[in-house]
């Protein structure tokens, strides 16, 4: 973190930022709840501590400081959330643009990717056009495709060629930053550095992918050929500073400002059915690219429209990622309506078979999601006995709960029981079953801490220069065995070797995340010296307890067996522990 970005979070006080989304109430000395904005619920997990300056949700496992707070929110990049939160403060921003040689770095980095995707795609766009080409063209023209069009989608060919683009490009950038683009693929090397370059797409047609802005940031290739020489059918670029796949949606770039117009999207799975949506006039459509639609999607389509008509292939595949997207839609406050269209066909096909204005129809068409869910549920678990029933109303019931409104879950639930032909009061009573179970499964899955390990994990989170730091750190090196087979060994020691870091920063997994965040935000009783050597001390009596157990194990099977020396070894082990049990 630069030094601006440092002082900011000082300065800033996370409850009043917070405070400005969440209603927060006072929980105990220094923290406050209220309910998660990230997430829907009707009791608060969503937690902020004052002093240490970072917030948890308990129910959704985010959590993070005042900037994460932000970026999530506010959907922004951590520079923009780190200058959002000084505005707010009112503390003056640094005369440069970047508030550190190292957002500069990247801004530079970043810039010369972008130039090098655009280089990419016009050479990409020319070997399309090249006699080398002429399979490509082909195959787009056999799919439909005018050359006007891929000109509109900057469409191109990626030659069957291992090192042409990678000549192309030599001059303009150095072998790390060829590499970073993505463009590339190597072979580590046996000492784990990365081995020559070579064209990562080859014998493909390529499409770009743009950021929101039109940037060209990443692309996606079709392979000519099937079979399994030919490689996976779409080949996308890899994760690189400038793309991550699931914060993009494919198209949004052309299609945004008629999303805002219309004020709803079309939301398909694959590039070619977007393109021909597109050139049938459907200017609101975007893509997932694949089957997963994700969160980050989720809320960047949040920015243009609410409104969603899901139009995924009509396969198995395309049936379960409509499911979660209805659900990651829902969850997000959507209103979502879906497509099946007629013939088993996908997008693409249907318009190439039937025109667009049949697809235009078929869009008009749109079912409720609802509707859409129990004409599959009576498609999977045909209602025909009471145990399918039971299965069709299991499948929808997640669904149910999901929404977020009540006066609309009740009216789905009484639907979902007629057209099932099932009592609707035995509806409403699994509902309320279900919410009770999940409460319970989730009370459960949280491990128990005990007061000892917690006062542990606080220390250790406390800034490295204290005094109680310092205890439990010595007491940590000097006899780990003491921490080990504890819930919470692992953290203890990520956070005793953590440096300089951020407590929260150091831990990857959103559980461990939650353990050190209830023991953070668990106030009991105060934290000092005297408190952590009490803390040691249980944890040191409850290791003896636990060896003295394994050892009289070990004693009887050692006797069991006649090895002497053993039992005489174990022995006298097993007096010391006694002894330093007794003292
Ligand atoms: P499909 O297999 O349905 O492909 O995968 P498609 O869109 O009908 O492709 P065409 O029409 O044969 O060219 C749907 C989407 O899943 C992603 C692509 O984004 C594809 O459009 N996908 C599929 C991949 O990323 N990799 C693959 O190997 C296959
Ligand atoms: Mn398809």
């Amino acid at each position: 973190m630069s030094d601006f970005a440092q002082s900011v979070k000082q300065q800033a006080d996370i409850v009043r930022i917070i405070g400005e989304y969440v209603r927060l109430r006072k929980a105990g000395a220094q923290n406050y709840s209220g309910l998660c904005p990230f997430h829907k619920e009707k009791t608060p997990s969503f937690s902020v501590h004052s002093t240490r300056q970072f917030f948890h949700c308990f129910g959704c496992g985010v959590s993070g400081d005042v900037f994460t707070f932000i970026q999530k929110i506010e959907n922004v990049s951590f520079p923009e959330a780190v200058r959002f939160v000084a505005q707010k403060c009112g503390i003056p921003l640094p005369k440069r643009e970047f508030s550190s040689e190292e957002e500069a770095q990247e801004g530079r980095l970043r810039a010369r990717l972008l130039e090098l995707h655009e280089i990419a795609c016009t050479w990409f766009e020319e070997q399309l056009r090249s006699p080398e080409g002429a399979l490509a063209r082909e195959y787009l023209s056999g799919r439909g495709l005018r050359p006007e069009d891929m000109k509109t989608f900057r469409i191109g060919y990626a030659p069957d060629n291992f090192h042409a683009l990678r000549e192309r490009m030599q001059a303009l950038a150095n072998t790390e930053i060829l590499r970073l683009s993505g463009l590339f693929s190597f072979r580590e090397q046996e000492d784990g550095s990365p081995g020559p370059l070579y064209s990562r797409f080859r014998k493909r047609v390529t499409f770009p992918i743009a950021n929101e802005s039109g940037r060209i940031i990443a692309f996606t290739a079709r392979a000519l050929e099937a079979g399994e020489k030919a490689g996976p059918k779409y080949l996308n670029s890899p994760e690189t500073p400038l793309y991550s796949k699931s914060n993009v949606l494919f198209n949004l770039d052309k299609a945004r400002q008629a999303i805002r117009e219309l004020n709803f999207a079309v939301l398909v799975e694959g590039q070619m059915d977007c393109i021909s949506a597109y050139l049938a006039g459907v200017r609101n459509v975007i893509a997932t690219s694949g089957t997963a639609f994700t969160e980050a999607q989720v809320r960047l389509l949040g920015r243009y429209t609410k409104q969603v008509i899901v139009n995924f292939d009509p396969d198995k595949a395309g049936a379960n990622a409509a499911e979660k997207s209805i659900a990651l839609l829902t969850e997000e406050g959507f209103q979502v309506r879906v497509v099946t269209l007629e013939g088993g066909l996908d997008p693409d096909r249907y318009i190439r078979e039937q025109g667009p204005k049949a697809y235009i129809a078929a869009l008009r068409g749109a079912k409720r999601y609802q509707d859409y869910l129990v004409e599959r549920a009576r498609q999977l678990y045909p209602p025909n006995t009471a145990s399918a029933k039971i299965e069709a109303l299991n499948f929808l019931l997640p669904h149910i709960r999901r929404i977020p409104n009540r006066i609309a879950r009740d009216e789905f639930a009484a639907d979902a029981a007629q057209k099932l032909g099932i009592d609707s009061a035995l509806v409403r009573e699994e509902l309320k079953q279900a919410a009770a179970k999940r409460r319970d499964t989730l009370a459960s899955a949280r491990p128990a801490v005990s007061e000892a390990e917690k006062m542990m994990l606080r220390a250790l989170a406390s800034p490295p220069a204290s005094a109680e730091f310092q205890a439990a750190a010595a007491a940590f090196d000097a006899n780990g065995t003491y921490f080990a087979g504890l819930t919470v060994s692992h953290i203890l020691g990520l956070l005793r070797h953590r440096n300089a870091q951020e407590p929260m920063d150091v831990l990857a997994d959103p559980r461990d995340r939650s353990l050190l965040a209830q023991a953070l935000m668990d106030e009991l009783s105060p934290l000092d010296t005297e408190h952590v050597a009490a803390a040691l001390e249980t944890l040191r009596r409850r290791y003896l307890e636990r060896r003295q157990r394994e050892l009289r194990t070990a004693i009887a099977e050692a006797e069991r067996r006649g090895d002497s020396a053993s039992v005489l070894r174990l022995t006298a082990e097993k007096m010391q522990v006694d002894r330093d049990l007794r003292a």
